[in-house]
């Protein structure tokens, strides 16, 4: 469902070009790779060295793809293939501990819920390699977008209160009043997307929601700053193992909200017609 008569790429004028914003999002996630092998080294019991080196070894793997990512002005194929074979040797590696922790054969710091979400960000992150860049141009891809996201989102609080000490009650109440209301965004995305199939000529009610996604992004956006300032001010107890932990969700949290913007973008000619209809 195209939102007007335009083809994608004049929808997608005001960006920037696409090897620009793809070289972006590349050097985004090849970080959140890099840190995501730090949290399993730092979550792993110690008496597993040989899974600690390998969870060591992928971080720096990853640094070394985050120096070159950084300074690459275009990824060439080569850089591209290189990234591809590590972003599949930790997924494998995932995969691996969560079923290695699933059948009991380990016990670790690390939720299996955590290892499958990160995961999923890594699988997200192995479709933007593998698959030509395209922009959101529909409505249904963008509800598909915001399901992975919200659900990302959702999991973060309830990381973020499995991690604070059982007597830090206000900021845990805090955080159950925000997964409540993104446990409800999730659910609703879930519904829209599929009522998308549908494919109607306009669904104004799932713009308004993108809109609301974006209000509550921005709140829980907040919230996770001011937890990633308490943690590195050592003003609350809990046991997050590093401040890069929160640091990582409130930049994740950033990387949705940049997103919300793209599909607003996208989405403002339904918005105009939102607002038509409420002054008629
Ligand atoms: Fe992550
Ligand atoms: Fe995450």
């Amino acid at each position: 469902m195209n939102l007007d008569s335009q083809t994608p790429e004049e929808n997608w004028k005001p960006q920037d070009p696409i090897t620009n914003g793809r070289l972006q999002e590349i050097r985004f996630w090849v970080t959140i790779m890099k840190e995501h092998a730090l949290f399993i080294a730092a979550g792993l019991p110690c008496d597993q060295p040989q899974l600690i080196a390998e969870a060591r070894a992928f971080f720096e793997r990853f640094q070394a793809l985050e120096d070159k990512v950084k300074q690459a002005k275009v990824i060439s194929p080569k850089l591209l293939a290189e990234i591809i074979a590590a972003v599949k040797a930790l997924i494998a590696f995932k995969r691996g501990l969560l079923k290695m922790i699933i059948q009991c054969q380990i016990r670790t710091a690390i939720l299996p819920l955590f290892l499958d979400h990160i995961t999923r960000e890594a699988i997200h992150f192995l479709e933007i390699l593998i698959n030509p860049p395209k922009p959101l141009d529909s409505l249904q891809q963008i509800l598909k977008r915001a399901v992975f996201w919200l659900r990302i989102m959702k999991e973060h609080i309830e990381f973020i209160i499995h991690l604070l000490d059982p007597s830090e009650r206000q900021l845990i109440e805090q955080a159950e009043a925000l997964l409540e209301v993104f446990r409800r965004l999730l659910e609703t995305a879930r519904d829209l997307e599929s009522m998308s199939e549908a494919d109607p000529r306009f669904f104004n009610a799932a713009v308004r929601f993108i809109f609301e996604v974006n209000d509550r992004t921005n709140e829980l956006r907040d919230f996770k700053a001011l937890t990633h300032e308490l943690v590195v001010l050592c003003r609350v107890l809990s046991i997050i193992p590093d401040p890069v932990v929160t640091d990582h969700v409130r930049r994740e949290a950033d990387k949705f909200l940049k997103e919300l913007e793209a599909f607003k973008s996208v989405t403002n000619i339904c918005e105009s017609l939102l607002s038509q209809n409420a002054n008629n």
